[in-house]
């Protein structure tokens, strides 16, 4: 049997190179891989082992004949697309958030409610869950289990890829202008982000960033129902370049002790826990580079609460995420 084609939308931005790569990492045949972007992004040729795949730019007829359109562009380009795609009788998995408040379109966090796609839902769209999300959940997901949650808050540091490519270029030219002595140009971000810190990822609205209003709506989805924990988030911008960094609380529903947290989440294949403080070993961004686990450490307990600090490649975790899904769908009539 042939293998399916796989088309990725967004081909040129952050998420999109890190998932043409892994296409060539999951050896997905390079004639069987489309990848297409706006008029910008068109004509780049990117690296796939001995072969190469071109960007083009994305057209309504694009998506003809692909299996699963993977779509890592902002949510305004992904909505028609989605639905383009969907007429077109192809899978659609959407990186965007484009889809996140529709009941009707299954969200996804990976290792943690991956049983949502094995319902019957209506069209053929499904959400990933933003990289924070992803991680908040899935770090407390095993503690939520053995122990029951009532409270968990998130203080997320993004690195500036949270922003896509211009995030990253934005922070390089700051970097550079200041580092010579000259006044920084501000695009991207709302202030200066090199050697400074902003307490918001996106807009705000009525106190709540764009990331934070995500991370809630995302995970009252997720772990909704009536053992709902209250969640609390506030998103920080830093600058580095990429990772998440989550500083994570949560109140249990009964005491544990350090040791039994601790066993709890290394009994999990999806965590990785790195937790010995007396030698410097605990979760940074800059380990998580490559990996899809979610880097725990720092692990501190008192009674009922428990503290802790949890890393990923937000743009890795996602892609890969993503391409597990794409290739599950692949096989779906
Ligand atoms: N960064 C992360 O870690 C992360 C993680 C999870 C999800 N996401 C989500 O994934 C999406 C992409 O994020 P990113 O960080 O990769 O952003 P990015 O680096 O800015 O890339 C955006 C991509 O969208 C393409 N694009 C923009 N307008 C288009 C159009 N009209 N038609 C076709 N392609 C178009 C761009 O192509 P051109 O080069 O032609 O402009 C580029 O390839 C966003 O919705 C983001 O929220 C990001």
């Amino acid at each position: 049997m042939s293998e399916p084609i796989i088309a990725v939308v967004g081909a040129s931005g952050v998420v999109g190179r890190q998932l043409v790569q892994g296409l060539l990492l999951k050896d997905h045949p390079a004639d069987c891989v489309r990848a297409f972007a706006s008029e910008r992004g068109a004509g780049e040729e990117l690296d796939f082992g001995d072969d190469s795949v071109v960007i083009d730019k994305y057209s309504d007829e694009s998506l003809r004949g692909a299996a699963v359109a993977i779509l890592a562009v902002p949510p305004e380009v992904a909505k028609p697309v989605a639905e383009r795609a969907q007429a077109l009788g192809v899978w659609v998995i959407d990186l965007s958030g484009a889809w996140r408040v529709d009941e009707k379109v299954p969200l996804v966090v990976p290792g943690v409610n991956d049983g949502v796609l094995d319902r019957p839902f209506a069209g053929r769209i499904v959400s990933l869950a933003q990289a924070s999300t992803q991680a908040f959940t899935r770090a407390l997901e095993p503690l939520r289990g053995a122990f029951g949650l009532l409270f968990a808050d998130a203080t997320v540091l993004c690195g500036a890829a949270i922003h896509g490519s211009a995030g990253v270029a934005q922070l390089s030219k700051q970097t550079g202008e200041l580092m010579n002595a000259k006044d920084p140009d501000i695009e991207v971000f709302p202030h200066r982000l090199a050697f400074n810190v902003i307490p918001a990822v996106g807009a705000l609205e009525n106190g709540l960033s764009q990331l934070e209003r995500a991370m809630l709506i995302e995970t009252a989805r997720v772990w909704g129902g009536e053992k709902m924990p209250a969640v609390t988030a506030t998103s920080v911008l830093v600058p580095t370049y990429h990772g998440l960094t989550l500083i994570l609380s949560a109140h249990l529903s009964r005491r544990v002790d350090a040791e039994g947290v601790r066993a709890t989440l290394k009994a999990d294949s999806g965590l990785k826990v790195l937790d010995e403080p007396a030698d410097n070993i605990y979760p940074m961004p800059m380990l998580t580079t490559d990996d899809s686990t979610v880097h725990v450490g720092r692990i501190r307990v008192l009674g009922e609460r428990v503290q802790l600090v949890a890393c990923i490649d937000n743009a890795f975790r996602t892609a890969d995420s993503a391409l597990d899904i794409a290739f599950e769908l692949a096989d779906r009539d």
